[in-house]
């Protein structure tokens, strides 16, 4: 920066000037300076230190100005001296002032060309994770019944012991309860019954049938627990699908229809299909659903030669327990046993999952490793 301090700093006298066309060039020399001093000017910190130089109330030229030119002026000259003042200082005033401005647009705008985003660029993608095969399993039943005119209702996975068992005519120590050994919570004393984790979706036949009059056809899928050891078919949570269908007409050949209809569209037109005597206390008669074994064709031998180990040599998988609605079970619901029929099944998903993928570890459901859940995306 020129050095401006050396006519400033002293008195006009000092300077020679005695005359009042003395001051103007004096002034113009200092325009001259100061439009240099400003043409070098281009960020925040370098205006700060023009707008000190000039502007300072103790030591700036302006200041400086004022102090030894103009306050001693003689009478003659002040006048002369007054009006440089005054246009000098607006000059500058103006001039750091618009100065001011353009550098802090100048800052937005390349904030702003910094910040901008380019909407041309590939985005960052994010891997998508799929449904589980457990969840595809039970859309892929789900649409399946809904074509056959049934609709889907879900149930608490916390359940009363009426629900659970007493409701679907299983009575306090039937030998049955031993096989859904099961989870009991822990309750304050006082609690007005005693919870469980339900050991099947059959809770739901009650509750459905509860709050809704003949005709009913629902299916409930839903997790279950049950005090089972972890091996290649069990695990203490499973998933099980529950079907319900009541109505004043309804025959075993309906719910064999509807059994088969429901296995081929699943499996395949292939598969075999066969009903077993068995016993559940909430129907009668009750049947074990099993069909032809995917491993080995029904065969019961291996691929290799040998015992098919899937079915053990049977040629044959159970799929689920079934059976008709026992009319004792209206009972609890209010329904009239001489005037409704109906059937009602109750499958493991797990296993129908793991029969239709050849899945031969149930435990893989449950531990989320991508690799197994990448393949089925
Ligand atoms: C029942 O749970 C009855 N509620 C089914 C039923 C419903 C019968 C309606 C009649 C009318 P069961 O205990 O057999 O039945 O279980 C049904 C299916 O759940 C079994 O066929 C099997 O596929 C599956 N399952 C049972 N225990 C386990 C387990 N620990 N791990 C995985 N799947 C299991």
């Amino acid at each position: 920066m020129p050095n401006i301090d050396n006519p400033t700093g002293k008195t006009l006298a000092q300077l020679g000037v005695t005359r009042p066309d003395q001051v103007s060039p004096f002034f113009a020399d200092l325009r001259v300076t100061f439009d240099a001093n400003l043409a070098l000017v281009h960020e925040e910190t370098e205006w700060k230190m023009l707008r000190d130089r000039w502007l300072a109330r103790k030591s700036g030229v302006l200041t400086l100005i004022t102090d030894n030119w103009l306050k001693p002026a003689s009478p003659d000259l002040k006048r002369a001296v007054g009006a440089g003042l005054n246009e000098l200082r607006s000059h500058v005033e103006s001039q750091i002032e618009s100065r001011r401005a353009a550098i802090e647009t100048g800052a937005d705008q390349s904030a702003l060309t910094r910040d901008r985003i380019d909407l041309s660029l590939p985005g960052v993608t994010r891997p998508i994770g799929s449904h589980h095969l457990i969840r595809q399993v039970f859309q892929e039943i789900e649409d399946i019944f809904f074509s056959i005119g049934f609709s889907v209702v879900e149930g608490p996975e916390i359940e009363t012991p009426y629900y659970n068992f007493e409701a679907l005519n299983i009575p306090e120590f039937h030998p049955v309860r031993d096989d859904m050994d099961t989870f009991y919570l822990d309750l304050p004393k006082g609690a007005p019954s005693p919870l469980l984790l339900r050991t099947h979706t059959s809770p739901m036949q009650i509750r459905t049938m509860e709050k809704q009059k003949p005709p009913v056809r629902v299916i409930v899928p839903g997790k279950v627990y049950r005090r089972d050891n972890p091996d290649a078919t069990h695990s203490f949570i499973f998933h099980q699908v529950e079907g319900l269908a009541v109505d004043t007409d309804i025959t075993f050949c309906d719910f064999t229809g509807t059994i088969e209809y429901f296995v081929k569209q699943f499996f395949g037109p292939g598969v075999k299909t066969r009903f077993r005597p068995s016993y559940f206390p909430f129907t009668e008669p009750s049947v074990e659903f099993d069909v032809t074994c995917i491993f080995c064709g029904g065969t019961g031998t291996a691929a290799g030669g040998g015992v098919c180990s899937k079915c053990k040599g049977a040629g044959w998988i159970e799929l689920f327990g079934a059976g008709m609605v026992d009319p004792a079970v209206y009972g609890f619901v209010n329904y009239d046993a001489k005037k409704v029929s109906g059937f009602a099944f109750g499958m493991g998903i797990d296993r129908l999952a793991m029969l239709k993928y050849q899945i031969d570890d149930i435990q893989v459901f449950f531990q989320n490793d991508v690799r197994f859940l990448k393949q089925f995306p």
